[in-house]
């Protein structure tokens, strides 16, 4: 083996060593990248396991959720409100039918104060009052057309209904939205316990409805 022959050899080694060396390093770059891409997942699940314990109990971490537990404050003194006023219009009403149907949905509505207490609860919040406009409004209407009635008169009842009924369509309105946010912020239970209150104002909407067709509104016309 002549000198260059020699010199060629050793090339030939030490490339062969070279390719070896790079081979090791890109495997070990390899399995390096898959151990990462683990961490990876592992990172992710861990974070949507945490989003998905975060669901029901408010970190207020959107303006979505902020939005719903403000919304949630103010239906919240709105029951109480209400809760009020049918306390005092329940003797007020003419007709044993209509005191009736108002005592029921005073019970109905403390029933609806204790569930909105559950929503707190699972939104991870003390329960919190929030002024709310629209129904002091309206129950200060309620109010003014029920004084404007005469005792004992089937008119009285006539402005009772209208009134209560505008405020179930309130309140109609109120639950209706909250309850499709629950959903849209995956609040399962919360939405659960949102449709069973929708659900109750609207019974009472129709009770109310057909206590004013089938008698109140009739009688009241022959005063
Ligand atoms: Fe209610
Ligand atoms: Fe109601």
């Amino acid at each position: 083996m002549n000198q260059k022959d020699n010199n060629t050899e050793k090339t030939a080694q030490d490339s062969s060593a070279e390719v070896h060396e790079i081979e090791k390093a890109e495997s070990a770059a390899k399995q390096k990248d898959s151990s990462d891409d683990d961490g990876k997942k592992e990172d992710n699940k861990v974070k949507s396991g945490k989003k998905e314990q975060k669901m029901e109990s408010n970190d207020q971490n959107t303006e979505l959720e902020k939005f719903f537990t403000d919304a949630i404050q103010d239906i919240y003194y709105a029951e109480a409100a209400i809760e009020q006023s049918l306390a005092k219009i329940k003797s007020k009403a003419t007709s044993e039918e209509l005191q009736e149907a108002i005592e029921d949905h005073e019970l109905v509505t403390k029933k609806q104060i204790l569930r909105l207490e559950k929503v707190f609860k699972h939104l991870g919040e003390e329960p919190k009052k929030k002024k709310c406009d629209a129904i002091d409004g309206i129950l200060k209407e309620v109010d003014e057309m029920v004084k404007s009635t005469k005792d004992g008169s089937m008119t009285r009842d006539v402005a009772i209904i209208i009134g209560a009924q505008k405020v179930e369509h309130y309140e109609i309105a109120t639950y209706g939205g909250l309850l499709q946010i629950a959903i849209t912020l995956g609040y399962d239970k919360i939405a659960d316990l949102l449709e069973t209150t929708l659900d109750e104002e609207e019974e009472t909407d129709h009770l109310l409805t057909e206590i004013a067709e089938e008698h109140v509104n009739f009688e009241a016309k022959e005063e």
